[in-house]
């Protein structure tokens, strides 16, 4: 049977939880929000108000929220189509708290938990059957309200009802950018993401000690490549040092045995003593890179050097790096024998491999895997369209050089004798044809 949401309990108020629920309101739902005590929810409904940026563009949508809290008004959401848990990133907390409201939801309503990283299979095992068809990972990102991007992911026994309803509210109704995901770790988007991030580290390592300064690495990201002006010093600034230690421990757990990510779990050793060091990024005054604002109103920004003082590092003057006119291009950069050249290809190059591989893994088709590339990490083309753009001939041609497997979709592409991955519209699958693109 089709269901529809109309009506949203959100639990747990925090950073996820107040802009899903933003969301929710401005698309004219009613919205329950809970927290675990009074003042929670209503710093919560503040933030969606007030934040930087708001969660709501008007604040008049907000009067759509009702507050609660999870001790006193659980039973309420018995009134509400979509169950979303946004609470912390805690197993047991989860579970405990789907043991409370399962009894409590009507049926036909639906359920999601908006976890990172914690596999569905895990938060599901032994639940309810009602619960187990009903319920799907919505794994939205932050800010909820910029970023488009929201993965959905079904258990083994979730419906496609239920997946389907969740799908149509997300995409439709808040016009997010649905991605057809699976319960492998860090799904899609931060799978292929924080492989990249972690092995930027390492691959960076090297390119410093072959002389290339920190801004340079990031700049080499930016222009040619087309990833975001951040590049790799910037965005781990952006996320925290102790956040990509969390998610390099939880990927050294989850990873299959044979991932090629295992080999980065961990930081390199100055990244080591940052990370004790406390100095962890924008949330601490600065990471690799700090702005201070002056007396006199200008701004000065700093690197920190991580190769100073016999790598204990020290802080410079931010340089301000031009790209070669060899780097500018990317296909150019990326079979150039330089430093820079080695730089781009083992880690650019090498996430593109890496993405290749994980089909059908973690998606079942290239398109999904873009899409989440594109919109969550606002790559300006997918791993996909980047290998079509260096052209997937020549990266073929250059692993059967160097004596490298192919990775499974490059294997597809060369089976089929295809030129490349995007074609008239369509896409390559996994059958070596070309098929009609799905509905964004
Ligand atoms: N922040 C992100 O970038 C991001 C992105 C995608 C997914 N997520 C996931 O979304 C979920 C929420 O993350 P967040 O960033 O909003 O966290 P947060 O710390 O901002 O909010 C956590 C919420 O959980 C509540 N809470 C705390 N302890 C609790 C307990 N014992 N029982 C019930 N509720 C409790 C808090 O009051 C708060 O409402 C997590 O599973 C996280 O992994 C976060």
């Amino acid at each position: 049977m089709a269901r529809s949401i109309d009506s949203v309990a959100v639990l747990g108020g925090g950073t996820m939880g107040l802009g899903i629920a933003g969301a929710c309101a401005q698309a004219g739902c009613d919205v329950l929000l809970l927290d675990v005590s009074k003042e929670a929810a209503e710093k919560s409904l503040d933030r969606i108000i007030n934040g930087r940026p708001p969660a709501v563009d008007d604040p008049a949508a907000a009067e759509r929220i009702t507050l609660g809290t999870f001790d006193d008004d659980l039973e309420k959401i018995a009134d509400y189509d979509w169950i979303c848990e946004a609470i912390v990133e805690d197993l047991e907390t989860k579970r405990a708290l789907f043991d409370k409201l399962e009894p409590l939801r009507k049926d036909g309503s639906v359920v999601s938990t908006n976890t990172s990283g914690i596999p569905l299979r895990d938060i599901t095992e032994g639940k309810p059957a009602r619960l187990r068809q009903d319920i799907g990972v919505t794994h939205f990102f932050n800010p909820v309200k910029i970023m488009k991007l929201c993965e959905v992911i079904p258990g083994e026994d979730t419906t496609p009802e239920a997946i389907g309803a969740l799908s149509a509210f997300i995409g439709g109704r808040l016009g997010k950018g649905v991605v057809n995901a699976k319960d492998t770790v860090n799904f899609i988007g931060n799978r292929i993401g924080c492989f990249w991030m972690l092995k930027g580290l390492h691959e960076a390592r090297a390119a410093r000690q072959a002389g290339l300064s920190m801004e340079y690495l990031d700049l080499l990201m930016n222009g040619p490549v087309g990833l975001p002006p951040t590049g790799l010093y910037g965005l781990i600034d952006l996320i925290g040092l102790d956040i990509m230690d969390l998610v390099g421990k939880n990927l050294d757990v989850n990873l299959p045995k044979d991932d090629a990510g295992r080999a980065y779990t961990s930081f390199p050793p100055e990244e080591q003593k940052m990370l004790a060091a406390g100095q962890l990024g924008r949330k601490t005054g600065g990471g690799f890179y700090k702005v201070t604002k002056l007396d006199d109103g200008s701004k000065k920004k700093e690197t920190f050097d991580l190769d100073a003082d016999g790598g204990a590092g020290a802080w410079r003057e931010a340089k301000s790096e031009t790209l070669l006119a060899a780097h500018e291009d990317m296909g150019t950069l990326m079979f150039n024998d330089d430093a820079a050249g080695k730089f781009a290809w083992n880690l650019m190059g090498g996430t593109l491999l890496y993405a290749a591989d994980l089909v059908p893994q973690i998606a079942d088709d290239v398109v999904n895997i873009d899409r989440a590339m594109r919109w969550g990490f606002a790559w300006q083309k997918g791993p996909f369209e980047l290998l079509d753009a260096l052209g997937p001939k020549k990266v073929i041609a250059r692993l059967a050089a160097e004596g490298q497997p192919l990775p499974a979709m490059l294997k597809v592409l060369n089976d089929a004798g295809a030129e490349s991955f995007y074609k008239d519209g369509k896409y390559l699958g996994r059958d070596g044809q070309y098929h009609d693109m799905p509905a964004e």
